[in-house]
């Protein structure tokens, strides 16, 4: 049993309700030795800060445009990371692809959520891109996150079906639902010491 308290940063750009999810889950008590310490916007109204602050938690605006550089954007984000102590960082609907100023340092320390099944429909609009080609299953994927963009090793995976009378937004809707619980079951596991990485697959120890 891994009983080190782990505090995590979580990444947004927008509504976060995955935010919500992970915070939820760690004060119904489902994932102990853990804390959400800070949430770090790229989007100035972005109702995951809202949020945050309900829960008296740190929620901190960087602006993408106040640096010419993705390097100087992630190095005040890790700078914050630091600062905090942060031991694992969660990217929940935050819409940038990270690089190597934030990989670096955090290596298979930071887990994103995807709104598709993973490899297919990586990048924006997961659902969209899965529902416009016409597939009869989609879901959600929670992965660590690499170099690639949605390519790195999977942590869970849920599907949904695709009903004849779904738009996209009902299918949303429905993977939204799943995505709520596999990534706080993912943060759960990776808390408790329970994901081991080999190669490009992920290993849960129970
Ligand atoms: C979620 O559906 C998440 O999977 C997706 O954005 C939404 C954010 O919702 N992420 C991506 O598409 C990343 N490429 P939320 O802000 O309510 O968590």
């Amino acid at each position: 049993m891994n009983n080190t308290h782990i505090n995590i940063a979580v990444l947004v750009s927008g509504r976060g309700s995955n935010l919500q999810s992970v915070i939820d889950n760690i004060e119904n008590g489902t994932i102990p030795n853990a804390s959400v310490s800070l949430v770090i916007s790229d989007t100035k109204d972005a109702y995951a800060m809202e949020r945050s602050k309900k829960h008296g938690i740190d929620a901190i605006f960087v602006d993408p445009a106040s640096y010419p550089e993705k390097a100087g954007f992630e190095s005040k984000i890790l700078q914050l990371l630091k600062d905090y102590n942060i031991g694992l960082v969660l990217l929940a609907g935050y819409m940038r692809v990270v690089g190597p100023t934030l990989l670096d340092p955090f290596k298979d320390r930071i887990i994103n959520i995807h709104p598709a099944l993973l490899p297919s429909f990586p990048g924006l609009h997961g659902q969209a891109q899965a529902f416009d080609h016409g597939v009869k299953v989609s879901g959600c994927t929670v992965h660590f996150v690499d170099e690639g963009v949605d390519t790195g090793p999977i942590i869970i995976q849920k599907c949904v079906p695709v009903l004849e009378d779904d738009t996209q937004e009902t299918l949303a809707s429905r993977i939204l639902e799943q995505e709520h619980k596999i990534f706080p079951e993912a943060v759960r596991l990776f808390v408790r010491g329970k994901l081991i990485i080999e190669g490009h697959k992920v290993r849960i120890v129970e």
